[in-house]
């Protein structure tokens, strides 16, 4: 099989990297506005407060998708636009911005996928024990049912929460993302257990208010391995390093996507833990495990993983000179491959690439345009490896290219280019690179000219 006739090409963007208008119209403040105020913790002290200007340019921006011929947006809706103070009065005005956003995609013919929470958590909620306080996904129940409510006639698409590895790792226990904790483990287990309870009553309560049958899932962070071989052996180390070998943290898929589609946590990650596991109340794991429609996951890169005597999974070094994005990361095409292909056979559920992109050294051309061969090239040879996938018969239903536009990379600031779409920051004026009119015809072509 190829790609399915009715497959969804799209991209994604999130509401704090790219929509600006921090203190415009009613929007209260974020955790991200609040850690981008502390010095040095952002590249060259930069923030969002402008991004993209996407919350005043969005009717051009969907226009650039329909020129990219997209037929699928994923957008995240900033809680703290729509909530100020996160729980509480609504503020119209914020939600108005989404009610026309959600109208001008559908006008487009662009079918809109909504992420409920992209980490821009509202402040007063942060200063109320954010995920730490047991109210916290009560708190995102009530919030998604003001969205659900505003929405639903028009979207039949939803994520609940983009990678809660990140956020709560990165933000709460590394303290490089927003807000900027350094809590201990069991804090940190607490407050990943909150985030997929929160998950679980988000898709509860979009089940019973969406006003038309709906599609569920969820966006973790995939972090895959890829087999150094095609043996037998390879093959199961990989498997067993992506899933099964617990080492110093909680920086593990299986801890995050066992509980939501098997409605368990790994045991192995328990006894890992320890004294440190989160409390489980009674009926916890079934709100967790609430049925998913499809298997977002976000997969950018891979590690090589080899079989050692007695088959335990060793890391394979990268070699030298292998080819490496701006965020240092190193290009591995067939983790479109391995990676839907081992969640598939655990998960079995539907995937959809949530995101998969690289960050480069994009400017602009003498003659105007922006060149970017080196996205063309990796886009290419990573969705030869997700059409192989689907040939194996991994079911796959959509690719959302991270990201539509270059964006406020977190803490790594604007340093970083991840676009289709170049931003020339300080006119806000937009330019098509080069990757953008080669998608468009994979779009086109539905694939095949891949
Ligand atoms: C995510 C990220 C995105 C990043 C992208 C590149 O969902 O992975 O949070 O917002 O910009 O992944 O790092």
């Amino acid at each position: 099989m190829s790609f399915p006739k009715d497959f969804f090409w799209g991209a994604a963007t999130s509401s704090y990297q790219i929509e600006g208008a921090y203190n415009i119209e009613g929007r209260g403040q974020s955790v991200w506005d609040t850690f981008c105020n502390k010095k040095n913790v952002v590249w060259n002290n930069q923030n969002g407060n402008t991004a993209c200007s996407h919350y005043y340019q969005y009717k051009d921006d969907v226009s650039s998708m329909k020129n990219i011929g997209l037929n699928s947006y994923r957008l995240s809706i900033s809680w703290p636009r729509v909530i100020p103070e996160g729980i509480g009065k609504v503020n119209q005005k914020g939600l108005d911005f989404y009610d026309k956003l959600v109208d001008e995609l559908i006008d487009s013919g662009i079918e809109p996928f909504i992420t409920l929470f992209h980490w821009d958590y509202p402040y007063e909620l942060y200063a109320k024990g954010g995920w730490l306080n047991n109210d916290s996904p009560e708190w995102f129940f009530e919030y998604t049912k003001v969205i659900v409510d505003k929405l639903s006639d028009r979207v039949r698409n939803w994520i609940t929460l983009n990678e809660p590895r990140c956020f709560v790792i990165s933000g709460h226990e590394k303290g490089v993302h927003a807000p900027g904790d350094k809590l201990e483990l069991k804090n940190i287990s607490t407050i990943a257990h909150n985030a997929l309870l929160a998950h679980g009553k988000a898709v509860q309560i979009i089940r019973s208010r969406s006003k038309q049958k709906c599609k569920i899932g969820f966006a973790p962070v995939g972090t895959v391995s890829v087999p150094a071989t095609e043996s037998k052996e390879d093959i199961k180390a990989a498997r067993l390093f992506m899933f099964d070998t617990y080492e110093n943290d909680l920086w593990h898929n299986s801890w995050w996507m066992d509980p939501v589609y098997l409605g368990k946590y790994p045991e192995n990650g328990l006894e890992f833990l320890k004294d440190n596991s989160p409390a489980i109340k009674e009926g916890d794991m079934e709100t967790i495990s609430q049925p998913l429609d499809f298997f977002g996951i976000t997969i950018y890169q891979a590690k090589k993983v080899k079989a050692d005597e007695q088959g335990n999974p060793v890391v394979v070094p990268f070699e030298d000179g292998r080819e490496i994005t701006l965020m240092n990361w190193f290009v591995e095409p067939e983790c479109l491959y391995w990676g839907p292909k081992f969640f598939y056979e655990r998960y079995k559920t539907p995937i959809i690439i949530a995101e998969n992109g690289m960050s480069n050294i994009d400017w602009v051309s003498t003659d105007g345009k922006v060149h970017d061969p080196q996205r063309i090239n990796f886009l290419t040879r990573h969705l030869k490896e997700l059409k192989r996938a689907l040939e194996d018969n991994v079911d796959v239903s959509g690719y959302f290219h991270w990201s539509l536009m270059d964006n406020f990379e977190w803490a790594e600031g604007y340093k970083q280019r991840f676009g289709l779409i170049y931003i020339d920051y300080p006119s806000q004026k937009r330019i098509l690179k080069d990757s953008a009119y080669w998608y468009k015809e994979v779009i086109k072509t539905n694939g095949n000219m891949i």
